[in-house]
């Protein structure tokens, strides 16, 4: 059985949480597409260049510890505008989504480019707001110092970058679900994607 379901969104939506449910619920596989823009970003820090870090990118990359970190987030950002690292990280991110057993990709371009033909799409979004002092929470409760407006600040930032990007910018896909997980807490947000992507899948 093959099934693609595309989870793409800005920074701080709810993709991950989401995603990660859905798979579970399924028992589909997941891939977290933004770790591999991390790991590639993660290395130019480093001074790799970043079409030569994103063409030899290994599992182990995945692994790294400080993948979460600002720092990394933006780093990434900036190597996703690249059109080769782009083009370097497809072929991996399409076989996952092929996969025998279903699979869930989220990121920022699943549903536009990377998996066009997937069978269930969602588009995931949240007010800038809400997604700062999400992402301000998570980062205070990992132990990083910061403050909600450097935080709001920053994923300001990546989103113009992501949206405004030449290549594969983050947008819906035409025929993708919106769901907008302002108002949501975690359950319901999990529940009105699975009530989506039944509706797919029965269709
Ligand atoms: O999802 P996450 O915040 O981990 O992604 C980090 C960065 O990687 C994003 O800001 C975006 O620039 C890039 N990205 C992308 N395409 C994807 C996933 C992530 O351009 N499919």
């Amino acid at each position: 059985m093959r099934f693609t379901i595309a989870i793409d969104g800005p920074a701080a939506a709810g993709k991950g949480t989401i995603s990660k449910a859905v798979a579970a619920h399924y028992g589909f596989a997941h891939l977290d597409t933004g770790l591999l823009y991390r790991a590639v970003g993660r290395k130019t820090l480093d001074g790799t260049q970043a079409v030569a870090a994103a063409e030899a990118l290994t599992p182990e990359d995945l692994e790294a510890s400080d993948l979460r970190t600002p720092q990394v987030a933006q780093a990434a950002s900036k190597v996703a505008a690249i059109p080769e690292v782009r083009a370097a990280l497809t072929d991996f991110q399409r076989a996952f989504a092929r996969r025998s057993g279903g699979a869930v990709l989220d990121g920022r371009d699943i549903g536009t480019v990377i998996c066009p033909s997937a069978e269930a799409k969602l588009f995931v979004t949240a007010s800038a707001e809400v997604r700062a002092e999400r992402r301000f929470k998570e980062l205070m409760a990992g132990g990083h110092d910061t403050g909600f407006e450097t935080v709001l600040k920053d994923v300001k930032e990546r989103d113009a970058r992501d949206m405004n990007r030449a290549d594969a910018p983050l947008k819906p896909a035409e025929d993708a679900v919106l769901i907008d997980t302002s108002s949501l807490g975690i359950d319901e947000a999990i529940a009105a994607a699975i009530a989506a992507i039944d509706a797919r899948r029965t269709a």
